[in-house]
């Protein structure tokens, strides 16, 4: 098969290290790629919203499938541009339609979603300018602190969690007048969930799926979770936290009924659905959907995964998942995030990195990187590369990543020193 991969992260490095093993994998086109993911394939500078140009690569390079990294360009169409066509409308798609993109693209289409599907999630309203009074007398009736989400795509950052009340209102009238652009034209307001997060990924042709391995990321930029938000600095599956038990319940209340609510919303979905999740005393509740896989949740899920990837995707594609099972690795994967120095604020690109030939035991996943051109790898991005060990245990694993991220240097790096110290309580 030939395959085009969509997108330029550690998820897409990780997608790609995985498919280049699979030996149903002839060519792997990565767009555009980084200076990790052309070890696996060809990088081809396509840009994924010119619709006619990427079906026109899928003609020309007898591509066999797409898979689409991040939810953007299936936010934007990508998947029903290809089906519109009657030249690549045969070629599937890894990645849902705009609609069933929604569950990311729009907050209050999930919050509705969950709520006629019976998907246990915070009690929420929704608001526009014309209804800010409404909303703010919505506020008045919940106790701190108060949630206020962008309905849109907000590059992560259209969630705000507020302490005060007065403060609440502030920010919610600031985003009906545009704070985050249209994105914050309609403001979901929610109740508050306390418990502690991990994220459960799906991979689903629309009737059938599979789980795939559970994975807690670090989002914020500091040690101790302090800071500001980033895309995450670190990773860590399994979850100690979410044993057996724990799993069974978001599989029957969580990821059945959001598959079958997908078919009885006639809503077609082949893809990943990543389910961000608060564990509250044991009992799950979902806090968002996103259509495709984390970034860095990839980089520690992935090499666990035991099962051929493409194998698993062309099921999706002929409608057979359910005839497929996954194996997993029992090893614990740890992945350390190395970003520039002032992410997630303004920060260099650029940089000349070195090391890479001494690391050992480890699996680099690149994320903000390029090739220069004089020849050199560079930084390019505020996550810059993701260091993935698998160990026998947690500290095993986790020892490995910072071994290796010892070993490469460039100007500024930052890592945190923490990832997956708050779990040691959980194992014996
Ligand atoms: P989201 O963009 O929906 O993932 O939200 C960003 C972060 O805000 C989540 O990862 C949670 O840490 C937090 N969050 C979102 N919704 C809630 C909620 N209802 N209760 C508590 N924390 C929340
Ligand atoms: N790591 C969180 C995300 O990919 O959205």
């Amino acid at each position: 098969m030939n395959i085009l991969l969509i997108g330029s992260g550690g998820r897409e490095n990780a997608l790609a290290w995985k498919m280049a093993q699979s030996p149903k994998c002839t060519k792997l086109f990565i767009a555009p790629g980084n200076a990790g993911t052309k070890d696996y394939g060809t990088n081809v500078a396509l840009n994924p919203n010119d619709h006619a140009a990427v079906k026109q690569f899928l003609l020309n390079e007898k591509i066999d499938l797409v898979v689409v990294g991040p939810e953007e360009p299936l936010v934007k169409g990508l998947h029903d541009a290809i089906l519109a066509d009657e030249k690549t409308k045969n070629i599937p798609v890894i990645g849902p339609q705009q609609h069933g993109a929604q569950l990311e693209g729009s907050k209050e289409f999930a919050k509705a979603f969950m709520m006629r599907h019976n998907i246990p999630t915070a009690q929420y309203k929704a608001f526009t300018k014309e209804t800010v009074a409404d909303g703010e007398k919505f506020l008045e009736t919940l106790k701190a602190p108060y949630v206020l989400k962008a309905d849109g795509l907000a590059a992560g950052k259209g969630v705000l969690i507020l302490e005060n009340l007065e403060e609440a209102k502030a920010e919610l009238r600031e985003m009906l007048s545009g704070k985050f652009g249209a994105a914050s034209t309609t403001v979901v307001i929610e109740e508050y969930l306390s418990g502690i997060e991990l994220s459960v990924f799906v991979l689903t042709d629309g009737k059938s799926y599979v789980i795939l391995p559970e994975a807690k990321d670090y989002k914020r930029v500091g040690e101790g979770d302090t800071g500001l938000n980033t895309g995450g600095m670190g990773a860590v599956s399994p979850v100690p936290f979410a044993g057996k038990e724990f799993m069974q319940k978001v599989e029957e209340r969580i990821v059945k009924p959001t598959v079958a609510g997908l078919q009885k919303d006639n809503i077609p979905y082949k893809g990943f659905i990543f389910i961000g999740l608060m564990n509250s005393d044991g009992d799950p509740m979902v806090i968002e959907y996103n259509v495709r896989m984390g970034d860095p949740e990839t980089e520690v899920v992935i090499p666990r995964i035991e099962s051929d990837l493409v194998d698993l995707f062309e099921a999706v594609a002929e409608n057979r998942l359910g005839e497929k099972s996954i194996k997993v690795s029992d090893k614990t994967c740890t992945t350390v995030m190395m970003v520039a120095g002032g992410y997630p604020g303004d920060y260099k690109k650029g940089d000349v990195m070195t090391g890479f030939e001494k690391v050992d035991g480890s699996i680099l996943f690149h994320a903000g990187t390029k090739v220069n051109e004089a020849g050199q790898v560079v930084t390019n991005g505020g996550r810059v590369i993701a260091v993935s060990s698998l160990g026998t245990s947690k500290d095993e694993a986790i020892a490995m990543s910072y071994k290796n991220v010892e070993k490469i240097a460039f100007e500024g790096r930052y890592f945190r020193r923490d990832i997956s110290k708050d779990l040691d309580k959980y194992y014996k």
